[in-house]
C-alpha cells in the first residue's frame, strides 16, 4: 500500500485536522557533503513528521540534492525530473499528490530556472537554507511554489536539529560530519565558490558535540568534510587559534572516535600542524585525498591552483616523510582550456612520480559563470576523450598494484557491515578499500586484525588472525 492511501488520526496537524504520515525519498547525486546535508534534511523533516522512505515510488516528497560540479551530474538531475513529473501526474489522476523538490547546488546555480524548465517541481532550496527546508516544503504544500536560493545571514548549523541518534544508529558505524563549508579558492573551472558560497568554518564546539553524539550512537570513525577541509580554523577552548591539525587532536580524545579522516584538502593549506598530525595521532587514517588536478605549471596556473608541480611533489614528500604508510587519492582533469599534448605528459609524470591509491578523474567541462568556460581555446571532445583513456589506465594500474602490495600484510579493519553474501562482513581497511571477510572474523563496529589473502579489482579479502 502506498503512503498516500493511509489515513490515521495519529498525524493531527496543528489546524487539528487529520493527516497522512508523511514520507520523504531524498535522492544524492555529487560529493559526501550531499550526503552528509540529504541526512540533515531528512532529520529536520523528521522532526516536522516526516519518516524515511527507501524510494520516490513510497514517498510523497521527493528531493532530488543535487549536484553541479560537471555538465553530465547537472543533466542527469533533469532527465530524472521528466520522469517524476510522469509520476506525479499519475497520482494526480488518482487524487494523490507528489511534492517535488530540487535541492543542492544544481538549485543554487540555477534558481527560478529550475521550475521554468521543468513546471512540475515546487520547491528549489539552496544549501545554506537547508535549516528552513520544513516551512518551505509547507509552503509549497500550501499551493505557492518555492524558490530559497537566498545566502542568509543566520548560522545554518546552528538552526539545523542535532543529528537524530537513532537515525545515526541506523546509520551505522562511519560518519561524516561537515566542518567547513564553500570555498575562496576560485580555482578556474570549479562552480564550488559560487553554489557552496565563501569559505566558512563551524566552531570547535559544535564540532565536538555532534561527534561525542556520533560516538555516543555508536560511530567510530569519523569523517570531516568540507570542500576545502585543510582550510578550516576556529578558535579553540583556550582562545588560541586553531586549524584542522588540532581540531583533529581534540577530536580523538572523544571516547569511541578511533578513527578519523578529512576530505578534501587544497595542497596550499597543508600546513605544519596538520602534517604533524599524520605522525602523530594515531587514530588517523593514513590516508589523503589531495587533489593536484594537472601537472603543468602552465595549466596549473591557468587553473588558478597558485601552485606548481613541483611545490605539489615537494609537499607529498613531507608527508610521507611523517607517515610513510601513507597512501594518496586524488583528482585529474584532462583538457582544461589551452592543455596542449606537452602539458598532458606534465600530468602523467606528476602521477607516477606520486603514486595513487586511488583516483578520480575527469574531462574538462565548461560551467557556465566560471572563467575557464570564457576561454576561447577550449580542448575538442575526441583529444579530451582520449588524455582520459590514457590518464585512467595509468591510474588504474596504480591502483591495482597498491592493492596487490598488501596482499600477505596484517592490517586493522572496521567492520562495517553484512556483505552482498550471507555469512560475509564488510569491512574497511586504514587506507578506505571495502575488505570482504566471514561473519566469524567480527560484530559491525568491531576493528579486527585482518590478514589480506586476496585483492579484487575494487576490494580486498581477509581472514582474522
Ligand atoms: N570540469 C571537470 N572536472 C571538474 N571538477 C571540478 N570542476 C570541474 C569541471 N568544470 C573536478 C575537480 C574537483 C572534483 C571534485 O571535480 O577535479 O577536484
Ligand atoms: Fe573548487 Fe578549487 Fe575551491 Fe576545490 S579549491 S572547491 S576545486 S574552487
Amino acid at each position: 500500500m502506498t503512503t498516500e492511501t493511509i489515513r490515521t488520526s495519529e498525524a493531527a496537524s496543528e489546524s487539528g485536522e487529520v493527516r497522512a504520515p508523511r514520507k520523504v525519498f531524498v535522492k544524492t547525486y555529487g560529493c559526501q557533503m550531499n550526503v552528509y546535508d540529504s541526512q540533515r534534511m531528512a532529520d529536520v523533516l523528521a522532526a516536522d513528521g516526516y519518516s524515511a522512505a527507501d524510494n520516490a515510488e513510497d514517498a510523497d516528497l521527493v528531493l532530488l540534492n543535487t549536484c553541479h560540479i560537471r555538465e553530465k551530474a547537472a543533466e542527469k538531475v533533469y532527465s530524472e525530473l521528466g520522469r517524476l513529473r510522469r509520476m506525479k501526474e499519475e497520482r494526480a489522476a488518482r487524487g494523490a499528490d507528489l511534492v517535488i523538490g530540487v535541492t543542492g547546488c544544481v538549485a543554487q546555480a540555477e534558481g527560478e530556472e529550475i521550475i521554468r524548465r521543468q513546471p512540475a517541481v515546487d520547491l528549489v532550496i539552496g544549501p545554506q537554507s537547508y535549516h528552513r527546508i520544513a516551512n518551505v516544503v509547507r509552503g509549497a504544500r500550501g499551493g505557492t511554489r518555492q524558490v530559497e536560493t537566498d545566502f542568509p545571514a543566520e548560522d545554518k548549523f546552528e538552526h539545523l536539529p542535532k543529528p537524530d541518534a537513532r537515525a545515526t544508529r541506523a546509520r551505522g558505524v562511519t560518519a561524516f560530519l561537515t566542518v567547513q563549508e564553500g570555498c575562496d579558492k576560485f580555482c578556474t573551472f570549479c562552480v564550488v565558490p559560487y553554489t557552496r558560497g565563501a569559505e566558512v568554518s563551524r566552531p570547535v564546539g559544535q564540532i565536538v558535540a555532534e561527534a561525542e553524539r556520533l560516538a555516543e550512537s555508536g560511530v567510530r570513525e569519523v569523517t570531516l568534510l568540507g570542500q576545502n577541509v585543510n582550510a578550516w580554523h576556529g578558535e579553540g577552548p583556550d582562545g588560541t587559534a586553531w586549524g584542522l591539525g588540532r581540531l583533529l587532536f581534540r577530536l580523538a580524545e572523544i571516547p569511541g572516535i578511533d578513527r578519523l579522516r578529512y576530505t578534501t584538502s587544497h595542497p596550499r593549506d597543508m600546513d605544519d600542524t596538520l602534517i604533524a598530525a599524520h605522525r602523530d595521532l594515531g587514530a588517523l587514517m593514513p590516508y589523503l585525498h589531495l587533489p593536484v588536478q594537472a601537472g603543468s605549471d602552465a595549466v596549473l596556473k591557468a587553473m588558478n591552483r597558485k601552485h606548481t608541480g613541483d611545490d605539489y611533489r615537494r609537499l607529498v614528500e613531507r608527508i610521507r616523510a611523517a607517515r610513510p604508510d601513507i597512501a594518496l587519492s586524488g583528482d585529474f582533469i584532462v583538457g582544461f582550456p589551452g592543455e596542449t599534448d606537452a602539458d598532458f605528459e606534465e600530468t602523467l609524470r606528476i602521477i607516477r612520480d606520486v603514486t595513487y591509491a586511488q583516483a578520480f578523474s575527469f574531462k574538462y567541462s565548461p560551467r557556465p559563470g566560471t572563467p575557464g568556460a570564457d576561454r576561447d581555446d577550449q580542448v575538442e571532445t575526441a583529444v579530451k576523450d582520449e588524455r582520459l583513456q590514457r590518464l585512467q589506465a595509468l591510474l588504474n594500474e596504480q591502483q591495482e598494484i597498491f592493492a596487490r602490495s598488501l596482499v600477505g600484510r596484517e592490517m586493522d579493519v572496521l567492520i562495517e557491515k553484512r556483505g552482498r553474501k550471507a555469512g560475509q562482513r564488510v569491512g574497511r581497511s586504514p587506507w578506505l578499500q571495502p575488505v570482504i571477510c566471514d561473519e566469524n572474523d567480527g560484530e559491525i563496529g568491531d576493528i579486527v586484525r585482518v590478514r589480506i589473502n586476496e585483492a579484487g579489482p575494487n576490494s580486498l579479502f581477509g581472514t582474522k588472525v
